[in-house]
């Protein structure tokens, strides 16, 4: 695979769009891709038989398509925006046809599909102008098939089977480029998505706590807890994810209540109590799934097992699952780290207070208590990865 990472680097993919392409690129996959259009050897045998005269015409068929997408303004635009571009899309699309035509269908093959519909999007290149050109490029192979088919001197019958073939071979073709660039667009909408995230949760962070540690250390915490759930992946990234949005409502309480360096009166801790329904109004109507549920462990981040929490009084499983995970996380690290009106409490004070004052079954659902508990030590490590960071 080391083409396809050269391909990935060049293209500087990001995790979950290279984990997409990589996907996308597998054997499995393909044969998928094989078994559903029917393509087989014989096809491959097919192919051969017009191979050579193929290759005799391939400058031809290239230079026909380039005049014909020269023709349209939008496209020649784009083409002419950069110098030297026109040569090497007429060079990339001769070797494409070379390729197409060479009989070797390998993984070489397939990372050439896939950089195509990645340079595509790469260069701004619209679905509608990318497919379409395709269309018309259907058309030049299929009567350089049928030149090619007359001139070696086999009968209509043949031709056809030939030509079927080529169609075969196109539709793989052009899925697999398009599911590139598909995978690329997905890919820089989420990173648009976190990119908003991150700035939001700033926004948070910025008034309250003195370092933005606290979110980061506490979502990978929830995450951790999630795990020894035994929850899945989707389930564990998507509360890394939403979790560092718990106190966003805070952007809501004013500064003397939630800057202020001892206890709050009964007043002051009413409105504090309100960043809960803050935070949920603000993220709860999002289109993201991930700050949906943000939404709910805003909202659910005080709530107590035994029903005397916050805002709600929600207790046992009526709390959502994400909310008793993240409650945990909230606590332990608002323990063991100093705020502003409290000291950092040693881990065994901090681990004391917890299953003793709070004690699971009161304030926290004794599974992921367990859970958290079981964990400790994963814990420990990432709080310490997260803090050498930082400093
Ligand atoms: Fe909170
Ligand atoms: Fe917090």
């Amino acid at each position: 695979m080391g083409r396809l990472n050269d391909i990935l680097e060049a293209n500087k993919m990001t995790e979950k769009g290279t984990s997409g392409i990589y996907e996308l690129f597998s054997q499995k996959n393909i044969n998928f891709m094989l078994k559903l259009t029917n393509f087989t050897q014989s096809d491959i045998n097919s192919i051969a038989k017009i191979k050579d005269c193929i290759g005799d015409i391939a400058q031809e068929t290239v230079s026909s398509f380039y005049d014909y997408l020269m023709t349209i303004e939008d496209v020649r635009k784009i083409i002419l925006s950069k110098p030297g571009l026109l040569d090497s899309l007429k060079l990339t699309q001769y070797s494409y046809i070379s390729q197409l035509f060479g009989l070797k269908y390998d993984e070489k093959y397939f990372a050439n599909r896939v950089t195509v519909g990645f340079a595509h999007y790469v260069n701004k290149i619209s679905p509608s102008i990318y497919i379409g050109s395709y269309g018309y490029y259907n058309t030049l192979i299929t009567s350089a098939v049928m030149i090619c088919c007359k001139k070696n001197g086999i009968s209509s019958d043949e031709s056809i089977n030939i030509l079927n073939s080529v169609q075969k071979l196109l539709s793989i073709d052009i899925t697999l480029a398009i599911e590139a660039y598909y995978q690329k667009s997905i890919d820089d909408v989420d990173k648009t998505e976190h990119d908003s995230l991150d700035r939001l949760i700033v926004l948070a962070e910025y008034r309250d706590e003195d370092t933005g540690r606290h979110i980061s250390r506490m979502a990978h915490y929830s995450k951790i807890i999630a795990k020894g759930l035994g929850m899945d992946k989707i389930f564990q990234e998507n509360i890394l994810n939403a979790a560092p949005m718990h106190d966003i409502g805070k952007v809501g309480i004013p500064d003397a209540i939630l800057l202020k360096p001892g206890p709050l009166n009964k007043d002051e801790f009413e409105i504090m109590k309100s960043h809960t329904t803050i935070g949920y109004n603000i993220l709860k109507d999002s289109d993201s799934e991930v700050l949906r549920e943000g939404a709910i462990i805003a909202l659910s981040h005080h709530e107590n097992f035994d029903g005397g929490g916050y805002p709600n009084g929600l207790s046992g499983e009526k709390i959502p699952i994400t909310g008793r995970i993240a409650k945990i996380a909230d606590v332990f690290d608002a323990l063991i780290n100093k705020r502003i009106y409290k000291p950092a409490f040693m881990l065994e004070e901090t681990v004391r207070i917890m299953k003793e004052e709070m004690a699971p079954g009161r304030a926290f659902d004794p599974d992921c208590f367990g859970a958290f508990l079981k964990n400790l030590d994963e814990i420990l490590d990432i709080r310490k990865k997260i803090d050498s960071e930082a400093a």
